[in-house]
């Protein structure tokens, strides 16, 4: 049997961050343990989301062609998803000449059943989410996101949503779990409930994007089109079987785009008369410090700075076992370490080293005969327990299982104490010695093979280790039972996989890393650096001498204009009671008209390093408050003050 499954197509507005790593992390490891259930081909699609104004827009800012700024950010993708060893069987980009012929026959298979037409149409739109707002008034921000719309009219084709609405809510009826958890499942029902619009489905207000076929200025809305790779990916395939691989059997999406999949693409599916996905997984959300963590808040974390320091298997870990799957959940380096420390290297790494150091010790390294009852009852009851967790998407609870049976062994090996036992030459201590090491190794053994999915490295590692000569990666779940180690096995030689990690010297390479591997990635996109979240949190502590340090000063603004090609810049001339009036280039244009600042005060960091900005050196920074999804608002007075003031 078939299992095919994807991650989302990501945006190519800004690199990876570990929300995207998260996702594919997790498809990646399903992936694995549906392998061990005996699926095969298991097909994994990934890609990116190239086209649309938003894309359009980061091209523009970072002064590339969209082809050519897509191409970098698209192989930056692959290039994480490669150096992490995810894998993936597609990575499509949407540029890809097979796609744009995948959306307009998916189009015209709508078309020709009736679900589409011509019409014109004005409203809000948000172009950060590439969605119209309904029931906005020009001016309102965006319910998603908090950016302000824009009013946008356009004659469109419109494909016939809401002539769906029956088939939709029958579907979510007849089959409970196609969208889960729950929670995300009786969201969309609400929203279908409540009367659905037409959905307009192509733009004649952007260029970059799949021309509507016989339409010169028409492209496809972005999720008419992204939608559409999952298909695209596999389409005309088979398995060996001859069974098609499309429809999905999973798409595994994060909760903001729930709408997209759980309505969107079954009414497309639906009026094209082809065949629908079986499933749709929203997981929660990374936060950091209690918001989401992206690129647009810019409070993110690069998974490539951990896997550095760390390994690939210590995120993964981090990610599946930390956080709920389904639910949102915090990260942070220090916890990220603290997990690392007391379940890897204290956990599987101690037990690992301790069972098969004492096999080379005590009987010469090959494995002896003999096992124990209770722990063979603990090891039954983990595989049953864990595979059922994994089977329903519940990582931490599965992990949580192996990890009773880990914790289960060293209390076994602590109790019975083979080191007493190996002083004694009686034939029951030795036959007691015998037992307790052949009890650890099997229990290593069945944790290896239940954690391959979660710890692929290091498991291989293990099992390697164990003298295991069958390719972990061939064992299959259903054959999985107590016993199955050959006694006599000669083991390999014993390696530390999980070494200790020094928490402060390590996190602090990290976050230098972070530093580093984000100026890299603003080299490829050509702009400026996202910070990062723990980079700027890591300094939230400062005594009063670091305080001191910034000279904040009061400024009156002489002159304002925008600046050529940059939609958020100004060039400011401010008055700061010196000898000559400061350049500053600010972020605010969005939320501030050159004729609105011209003779308000404002605060000025003074003694900030000079810095190039559009050809324009910026010799100081404005102070203004950033609100969440919001425009800055500039920091001002009440009280009449003196140009030039300190601020203490
Ligand atoms: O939405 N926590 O692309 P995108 C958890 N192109 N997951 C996160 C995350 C976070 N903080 N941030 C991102 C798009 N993700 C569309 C998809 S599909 C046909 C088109 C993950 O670049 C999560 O999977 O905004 C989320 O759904 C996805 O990245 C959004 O990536
Ligand atoms: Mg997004």
């Amino acid at each position: 049997m078939k299992y095919y499954l994807t991650t989302p197509i990501y945006y190519v507005n800004a690199a990876p961050h570990i929300g995207h790593t998260y996702t594919t992390i997790a498809a990646d490891a399903i992936k694995r343990f549906k392998r061990m259930q005996g699926f095969d081909p298991v097909v994994l699609t990934t890609g990116t989301d190239e086209h649309g104004q938003k894309v359009e827009r980061a091209a523009k800012g970072a002064g590339k062609a969209p082809e050519e700024f897509t191409t970098a950010v698209a192989a930056e993708f692959k290039k994480q998803w490669d150096t992490f060893g995810l894998q993936y069987d597609h990575f499509l980009r949407t540029s890809d000449p097979r796609h744009h012929d995948a959306v307009r026959w998916l189009f015209e298979r709508c078309q020709k059943n009736g679900a589409i037409y011509k019409g014109s149409y004005t409203g809000q739109y948000c172009v950060f989410d590439e969605l119209y707002v309904s029931e906005a008034k020009p001016g309102d921000p965006c319910p998603d996101c908090g950016r302000p719309t824009e009013t946008v009219t356009e004659e469109n084709y419109f494909f016939k949503l809401a002539a769906f609405s029956g088939r939709l809510l029958e579907l979510y009826e007849k089959q409970p779990d196609f969208i889960q958890p729950d929670t995300r499942r009786n969201e969309v029902i609400a929203f279908v409930k409540q009367g659905l619009n037409d959905l307009s489905i192509s733009r004649t207000t952007i260029k970059w994007g799949i021309p509507v076929p016989a339409e010169g200025n028409h492209v496809f809305y972005v999720w008419f089109d992204a939608l559409m790779t999952y298909l695209t990916a596999v389409r005309g395939q088979r398995d060996s079987e001859g069974h098609d691989l499309w429809p999905a059997d999973l798409h595994l999406i994060g909760k903001e785009i729930v709408r997209f999949h759980a309505v969107y693409w079954p009414a497309f599916l639906m009026a094209a008369e082809l065949p629908l996905p079986k499933r749709i997984f929203a997981h929660g959300w990374l936060l950091f410090e209690h918001d989401k963590m992206s690129k647009s808040r810019g409070n993110i974390v690069r998974a490539e700075p951990i896997r550095r320091v760390m390994g690939a298997d210590a995120l993964r870990y981090f990610l599946l076992r930390e956080i709920v799957f389904g639910q949102d959940g915090s990260f942070s380096y220090d916890a990220l370490v603290g997990r690392y420390n007391s379940d890897l290297a204290n956990g599987l790494g101690n037990l690992a080293s301790r069972t098969l150091t004492m096999i080379h010790q005590y009987r010469g390294g090959a494995i002896p005969p003999g096992s124990d009852d209770k722990i063979r009852q603990v090891a039954c009851e983990t595989i049953r327990a864990a595979a059922e967790a994994f089977y329903n998407f519940e990582f931490s609870k599965g992990l949580e299982v192996i990890w009773s049976l880990i914790s289960a062994v060293d209390k076994f090996i602590v109790e019975q104490g083979p080191w007493k036992f190996a002083k004694q030459q009686d034939t029951e201590s030795q036959a007691a010695l015998d037992r307790t090491l052949y009890t650890s190794a099997e229990a290593l053994r069945v944790a290896t093979i239940l954690l391959a999915p979660v710890l692929p490295e290091s498991c291989a590692r293990i099992w390697t280790q164990l003298g295991m000569t069958e390719p972990l990666g061939s064992v299959r779940l259903d054959a999985l039972a107590w016993g199955q180690l050959h006694a006599g096995q000669e083991i390999g030689e014993v390696r530390g996989v999980f070494p200790r990690i020094d928490a402060k010297p390590a996190i602090e390479k990290m976050r230098a890393l972070e530093a580093e591997v984000a100026a890299e990635q603003a080299a490829l996109l050509g702009n400026a650096p996202t910070p990062s979240a723990e980079a700027a949190s890591a300094g939230s502590q400062i005594t009063i001498d670091d305080f001191v340090k910034v000279d904040l000063r009061v400024g009156q603004v002489l002159s304002a204009e925008r600046v050529k090609g940059a939609d958020k810049l100004l060039h400011l001339k401010v008055d700061l009671a010196e000898a000559e009036p400061r350049t500053i280039v600010a972020g605010i244009a969005e939320a501030y008209t050159p004729e609105q600042l011209i003779g308000r005060k404002v605060v000025i960091v003074a003694n900030l390093a000079p810095r190039k900005l559009r050809g324009l050196t910026s010799n100081g920074m404005i102070v203004a408050a950033s609100v969440e999804g919001g425009k800055p608002v500039l920091a001002s007075f009440l009280e009449d003050i003196p140009v030039g003031a300190h601020l203490k």
